[in-house]
């Protein structure tokens, strides 16, 4: 099986390469455990270092801001945005009629994706899909079209998903299903520290480890320690 380097520190050794080409995997975890920065470090490290261009797709934050957030780990987002190896799309939530026929002149997600040729891309968050269809039904099928148009275009993809609580164990929602990969960030607490911890659940085709790793945000992005037990576990 064809194997995508993240280039994340740590992360390709436990995943036993990378991820798996044309796979769709779901980062979950709390807020602020570094979910974003994972799925950014993957998208920049794909266009700095491996020639694959990418898109990400954010819902909450702007453009700016996500140029800010990378650039305090010194990831000059601007420049592989200009050699057409990046690109941020914020897709805001279509809240009236207005909107929605503004955002239909637009370009579409496919669109952008068949024009920078983009190899990796990253949904940042799949909670968009809860907001624009509250009916079960209805977000499935969206979140299963999402799915296969990325993977009909031939992508490997990262969707980000927001975890209520900060356990090594999770509440499984249905978009854990869909997808091909999971992987999970949580707190642990060892007396007086907290420590962040990784762990991959599963990876459809696959063997993976899925011990719990600790992880560092440092000034230069996540590090994932694949060798390493975490404090409160020793
Ligand atoms: N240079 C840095 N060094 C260490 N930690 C940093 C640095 N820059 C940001 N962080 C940490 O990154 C965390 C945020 O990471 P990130 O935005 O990826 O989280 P998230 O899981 O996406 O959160 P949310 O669910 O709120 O979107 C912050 O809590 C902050 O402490
Ligand atoms: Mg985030």
């Amino acid at each position: 099986m064809d194997r995508v380097k993240t280039g994340i520190p740590g992360v390709d050794e436990i995943l036993n390469g990378g991820l798996i080409q044309n796979s769709v995997t779901i980062i979950s975890g709390s807020p602020g455990i570094g979910k974003s920065n994972f799925a950014m470090q993957y998208l920049y490290n794909g266009a700095s270092q491996y020639n694959e261009p990418g898109v990400y797709i954010t819902v909450e934050d702007t453009p700016e801001k996500v140029r800010e957030y990378a650039r305090a780990f010194g990831w000059d987002l601007e420049k592989y945005e200009k050699e057409g190896k990046l690109e941020i799309v914020a897709q805001p939530i279509y809240s009236d009629e207005k909107q929605k026929k503004a955002e239909a002149k637009k370009e579409t997600l496919a669109g952008t994706i068949k024009r920078l040729n983009a190899k990796r891309v990253v949904l940042d968050s799949v909670t968009l899909f809860k907001y624009l269809f509250p009916d079960e039904i209805s977000r499935r099928v969206n979140i299963l079209n999402f799915v296969k148009m990325v993977k009909d275009l031939g992508c490997t993809t990262i969707l980000v998903a927001e975890q209520h609580e900060s356990t090594p164990s999770i509440t499984y929602a249905d978009e854990h299903f869909l997808a091909d990969g999971l992987m999970i960030m949580f707190w642990l607490q060892h007396k007086e520290k907290h420590e962040r911890c990784f762990r991959v659940v599963k990876m459809r085709g696959s063997p993976i480890n899925p011990d719990i790793r600790p992880m560092d945000i440092t000034d230069k992005g996540i590090i994932i320690y694949p060798t390493q037990v975490p404090l409160s576990l020793e």
